[in-house]
Formats: structure tokens, C-alpha cells, sequence
């Protein structure tokens, strides 16, 4: 396997890149292929079967263009097919619900921990299984947010409907204890803000990204597949939808310029 190979990411939009941002961090030696299937935008809504077939084409689209490594940026996606991807590629391949759970473990210190997600991702039971699998005693409580991602998706976070939507749909949380929240959809900490305004001080925030990006980190190096000089970085972007959205949620939210996003066409 050639370590200069890029390390691939999806996502169904613009979430998976809040993950690519914290591998950009963390390992800024590495090259990043992203894909975000924002035609198909939302995933969680979705059936199951469907949610895996799509996840497949875009998988298909990255090993395409060769990887060294896979990430399945995507809480959704990681629900539906992650076992199934990673029993059938020979590349590594990480999804983003266990480094959540392993980040939001740490965190919690009276163990009652609240996970918002997309209706996939919340009905699979996926967090609770990881958290549970970890911490036995720890109590979650789960709640479906799927107003969230069209938010992020339209660029509507600054927005007064969108506040009050997020208000609105956190308020079971108002009065619960939980101290940890888990943001189990990647394209929930593009409205961190916001959400950080309704918890209040008291709850932390938790976002897989910066957890995944460390387990990608230990398994690069484990696999002798990471990068070991700086060459030029020549990062690449696809989109199945508007490429001009894209370029203008990514540049923002990347902090990069970013010269062209590509059309993929799965
Ligand atoms: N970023 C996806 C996730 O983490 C969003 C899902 C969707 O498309 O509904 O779950």
C-alpha cells in the first residue's frame, strides 16, 4: 500500500467535513479525498437498505480514485453499513460513532449523557450500543433532531427560524441531567453555536471529528501508512450536488482556499 495515497472521507453533504477539518489538524501531512453526496441529501430520513446502497456508491467512487484509507464521516452511514464496508474492503476503515462514544466516556462525570442524531442514526441504537459497551451503567438518553442537517445544508444557521428550531427541538433536554452531549450527526457542530446557547455552560459538547481523527492517526501509523515529509497538499472535494454551495460551506468552514470542487457522478 502506498502511503501517499489519499485517505478518503464521505459524507451524504457537508457534515464529514467538520471530521476532515480535525484530520487536517491533527495529520497535516496527509492528503484528503472528500465526497459529499449532497444530491441525495438527507440520509437520515432514509430507509436502511437505502441508506447502505448509497453509502456503497460512495465508497465505489473513492476506492476509484485510490485510498490508503477509508473514513465513513457520517454517523448515518456509519450505522447502516460500517460493519458490512469494513468486513469487504482490504483498507482500514473507521466510522464515527465509537470515537464519539469513547470522547463523550471521558467527558461525562455523572454519567447520564444525551446523543442527538438523524432518526437512522438514533432508531439503530448505535450510540447507546457504543456508550453502553464502554460504560455498562451509563444512562443515554437519544433524541432524533432531523430538522438539524437541512439547516446546515442550506446555510441557514444564522438565522432566527433556525435558532428557534434548535431551541424548540432541544427543549426535553432543558430539564434533563445530562452533563455530556453527544453531536451524533457530523454536520451538527456547524451549529455548534447555537446549540451551546440552549445547553447552557454546564453540558459538554461532544463532536466525534477530533476523536476520529486521533483512532485515523494511531491506525495510519500502526499500518506504517502515514505520511512521513510535507509535499505540496492538493486536497480534492466532490460533490454530487451544487458545487458552488460546496465551495462556499467548505471554504468557510475549512478555512482553506479551495480552487475547484468537483462533480461526482456516482
Ligand atoms: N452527516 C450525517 C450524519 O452524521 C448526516 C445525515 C443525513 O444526511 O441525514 O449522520
Amino acid at each position: 500500500m502506498d502511503r501517499e495515497l489519499p485517505i478518503g472521507l464521505l459524507d451524504s453533504g457537508v457534515g464529514g467535513l467538520t471530521v476532515a477539518k480535525e484530520i487536517m489538524r491533527q495529520m497535516p501531512k496527509e492528503r484528503i479525498i472528500y465526497i459529499g453526496d449532497n444530491a441525495r441529501c438527507p440520509y437520515g430520513p432514509r430507509p436502511r437498505e437505502e441508506i447502505q446502497d448509497f453509502t456503497w456508491d460512495l465508497v465505489k467512487f473513492l476506492l476509484n480514485q485510490k485510498i490508503k484509507m477509508l473514513i465513513i464521516a457520517c454517523n448515518t452511514a456509519t450505522a447502516a453499513a460500517l460493519v458490512d464496508i469494513k468486513a469487504k474492503l482490504d483498507i482500514p476503515v473507521l466510522g464515527v460513532i465509537n470515537p464519539g462514544a469513547r470522547a463523550a466516556i471521558k467527558a461525562t462525570k455523572n454519567k447520564s449523557i444525551g446523543v442527538i442524531g438523524t432518526i437512522a442514526t438514533i432508531e439503530s441504537g448505535a450510540y447507546e450500543l457504543a456508550l453502553k459497551s464502554i460504560h455498562p451503567y451509563v444512562k443515554v438518553t437519544s433524541l432524533a433532531c432531523p430538522k438539524f442537517v437541512p439547516i446546515v445544508e442550506s446555510c441557514e444557521w444564522n438565522s432566527r427560524t433556525a435558532n428557534k428550531i434548535i431551541d424548540e427541538t432541544l427543549t426535553p433536554f432543558k430539564q434533563s441531567d445530562i452533563d455530556t452531549l453527544v453531536l451524533g450527526c457530523t454536520h451538527y457542530p456547524l451549529i455548534y453555536n447555537s446549540i451551546h446557547e440552549v445547553m447552557g455552560p454546564n453540558v459538554k459538547i461532544i463532536s466525534s471529528g477530533e476523536e476520529t481523527a486521533r483512532e485515523a492517526s494511531v491506525v495510519l501509523h500502526h499500518n506504517n501508512l502515514m505520511m512521513d515529509q510535507f509535499s505540496t497538499i492538493n486536497h480534492q472535494f466532490f460533490t454530487t450536488g451544487s458545487r458552488s454551495r460546496f465551495k462556499q460551506i467548505a471554504q468557510d468552514w475549512l478555512e482553506i482556499p479551495i480552487a475547484t470542487v468537483g462533480k461526482a457522478r456516482l
